[in-house]
């Protein structure tokens, strides 16, 4: 019996992608990064359940050691070997290759246990005492909460902008703070969760290249966990990571709580050393079923795309619904020239008020049956929350005023179930309004 633990998958280079041609993500979900014959033949990448490595010998040890910790390059031909499963396991990194080929102009992705771990890891290497982080807004919760209770803990300054604000109105806060020089970091989510608004990216890359200096680089990131790699592509208009909560849509069953950050092999490497401290790297059995997830990524959230469409149209014909958000109609034309130059597709979040405010909302949700009353969102089977009490309970009031976050809006994940059968679970739910 002969099994293979060097670290071979971390440099199979595209081994099952033949053409010249960029691959289609989808085709290589199965098999890329890895090789049966390097498991007793099995087809499917084994669980690599296991904290630790045998090495043949002391000098091997020696040799992956000083490859981790950076005190020497790779030679020509050189594998680097597994050490230890917070530092490097085969399921990890296949995994990471995996998520390179579907993330668009990524050199390399780091994978963790949730996506506040993925956040917090990468803001937490850019950033440093004195220095001055710019976000947009609304935020997730979540992420909000780690910006404003944690980061000001180690001396850092946080600035917030809205999605209204205009290149020059956002160099103009930035300017007012008196700490333009002290900008280190533009951190963006669109869509907004939770009632998707655009967050326009080409003006944030923009506005990050104002402050930036040739001895200084101001560092981008965009939360694309609503719309995934596959509806849109920040590092392709010049962001510099993407952050998921993979928990969401690259998961998609509901059963992992998951977290991704994307970017380039230097940037990539920086945030992996962090993880390795913080010891917040995504276990074997968590990577494993991502790994199968990836291989019905674009199927289930074409299905769900296609599907939310629908709903949306039927939504917006509603007698009890008041407003629905969904990007098939825009309410003003920023808002949609935005989504023509950085979005593909529509997406499967939709949010929509009801006539009513929240006791029309609990009526509603109290009277779902195929879908479920959860918050979460990107799974197979589609959620519906209150944000208002429920997600963005934390939030303060002023901040959702602002942001139209309001006691009679309801977020909707549309999941894979046949559109029918949602429609006739949403109009028995609406009667009870
Ligand atoms: C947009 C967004 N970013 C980040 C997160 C945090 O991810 P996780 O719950 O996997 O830590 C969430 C979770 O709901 C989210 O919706």
């Amino acid at each position: 019996m002969q099994f293979y633990y060097c670290a071979k998958y971390i440099f199979i280079k595209h081994n099952s992608i033949m053409s010249n041609q960029p691959p289609h993500p989808e085709s290589h979900m199965m098999t890329h990064g890895y090789n049966p014959d390097w498991s007793e033949g099995s087809l499917k990448v084994p669980i690599f359940q296991t904290s630790t490595f045998a090495f043949k010998t002391a000098e091997d040890g020696k040799r992956f050691f000083e490859l981790q910790t950076g005190k020497r390059k790779l030679e020509e031909g050189e594998t680097p070997g597994l050490i230890y499963s917070r530092m490097n396991n085969p399921n990890l990194e296949i995994l990471e290759r995996r998520l390179v080929l579907y993330e668009k102009g990524a050199e390399a992705a780091c994978v963790f246990e949730s996506g506040m771990a993925a956040i917090s890891t990468m803001l937490l290497e850019f950033l440093k005492p004195g220095d001055l982080l710019l976000h947009s807004n609304p935020l997730y919760g979540g992420s909000d909460g780690f910006i404003y209770q944690v980061l000001p803990r180690f001396g850092i300054e946080i600035l917030g902008f809205k999605p209204t604000d205009t290149k020059e109105e956002i160099i103009e806060r930035v300017n007012a703070t008196g700490k333009a020089d002290r900008l280190t970091f533009m951190y963006i989510e669109t869509p907004a969760n939770p009632n998707n608004i655009l967050i326009d990216i080409a003006l944030c890359v923009e506005v990050a290249q104002h402050f930036s200096s040739p001895t200084k680089k101001v560092i981008t990131a965009c939360d694309n966990t609503f719309m995934g790699p596959i509806w849109q592509s920040p590092l392709e208009m010049g962001v510099d990571f993407t952050v998921y909560s993979a928990t969401k849509y690259l998961g998609g069953h509901s059963d992992i709580i998951a977290g991704v950050c994307m970017g380039s092999a230097a940037g990539i490497q920086r945030v992996r050393k962090l993880r390795s401290h913080f010891g917040g790297m995504s276990g074997p059995h968590t990577a494993w079923l991502m790994l199968r997830s990836l291989e019905t990524l674009q199927l289930r959230m074409d299905r769900q795309c296609q599907t939310a469409q629908v709903i949306a149209q039927y939504l917006r014909k509603h007698e009890k619904v008041e407003s629905v958000y969904y990007f098939d109609q825009f309410a003003d034309t920023r808002q949609e020239a935005i989504y023509k130059n950085q979005c593909k597709a529509p997406g499967a979040m939709i949010s929509f008020d009801i006539k009513g405010g929240e006791a029309a909302c609990f009526a509603f949700l109290n009277k779902l049956k195929l879908i479920k009353l959860a918050v979460s969102l990107g799974s197979t089977e589609s959620l519906a929350q209150h944000p208002y009490t429920m997600t963005h309970a934390n939030v303060d009031e002023a901040v959702k005023r602002e942001y139209n976050i309001t006691d009679k809006l309801i977020r909707f994940s549309v999941g894979v179930e046949h559109p029918d059968d949602l429609i006739e679970d949403l109009e028995r739910a609406l009667k009870a309004v």
